[in-house]
């Protein structure tokens, strides 16, 4: 538990309340364990050896429900307080794209250009994910796109583990009111909050985990590729195993 959250008391009893209560509106019926104390994935380095589901299936939601649902999550996470950086935002960044996408792409958090429009990834980061997406013959509205934070951290830092786990329900939401089959994971950050995983991309790359049932597929991130572009090449591999 990181010394940062007080899970005590009335705090803690409130936490489990709030995530309950967005676990509702997402239609969603049962919560998984949360990230820091699943279980790590195991590890292969064979593209088709996969860790078992340890989620029981859930009947999918017709698309006017997921519609329904994630625009109420929209509202709670305009709404939410549960970090400091709260503080800082221009407005929270919620994700956008299908809500019956068959692939979720999951970036850090919000960037200037993103805390400036209320939309992911749509800075220079933004337009090469946006190049990756087509790379694989599918148009940005076919995917769905979010972040780990909602918000964006000062100065563009990284993430605070108090802060991942804060607005790690907020994703599971989205993640389970869409259930795609796969979820591609951009940079250290996103992978450490779907698979709990605490590891440098370049040693979780070229492998396949699962996250309850769904596919996931760590890459880099886009903003690291700007700056290290003889990467594409892994990254083109990547993307070819999420096309499959
Ligand atoms: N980087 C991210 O991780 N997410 C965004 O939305 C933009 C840049």
């Amino acid at each position: 538990m990181p010394p940062s959250q007080d899970f005590t008391g009335d705090r803690w009893i409130a936490q489990i309340r709030e995530h309950l209560r967005i676990a509702d509106r997402a239609g969603l019926e049962w919560i998984a364990r949360p990230a820091r104390i699943r279980e790590p994935a195991r590890p292969n380095t064979d593209l088709d050896v996969a860790t078992p589901a340890s989620a029981r299936p859930i009947p999918p939601l017709d698309v006017a429900d997921r519609v329904a649902a994630l625009a109420s999550l929209d509202d709670e996470v305009k709404r939410c307080t549960r970090c400091e950086i709260c503080h800082s935002r221009k407005q929270t960044v919620f994700g956008e794209g299908s809500p019956t996408a068959r692939l979720v792409f999951v970036g850090e958090a919000p960037g200037f250009e993103e805390d400036r429009t209320g939309r992911p990834f749509v800075g220079p980061a933004g337009q090469l994910l946006t190049k990756m997406i087509e790379a694989i013959r599918l148009k940005r509205e076919e995917v769905y796109i979010a972040n780990v934070l909602k918000c964006r951290p000062p100065n563009n830092r990284t993430p605070e583990q108090s802060e991942s786990d804060n607005c790690f329900p907020y994703l599971h939401a989205q993640i389970r009111t869409i259930r795609p089959e796969v979820i591609c994971t951009l940079g250290a950050p996103a992978a450490r909050a779907v698979l709990g995983l605490e590891k440098p991309v370049g040693q979780m790359r070229g492998r396949i985990f699962h996250f309850e049932d769904i596919t996931v597929v760590p890459t880099y991130h886009p903003a690291y590729l700007l700056r290290n572009p003889a990467d594409k090449v892994l990254v083109g591999k990547d993307l070819q195993v999420v096309a499959k």
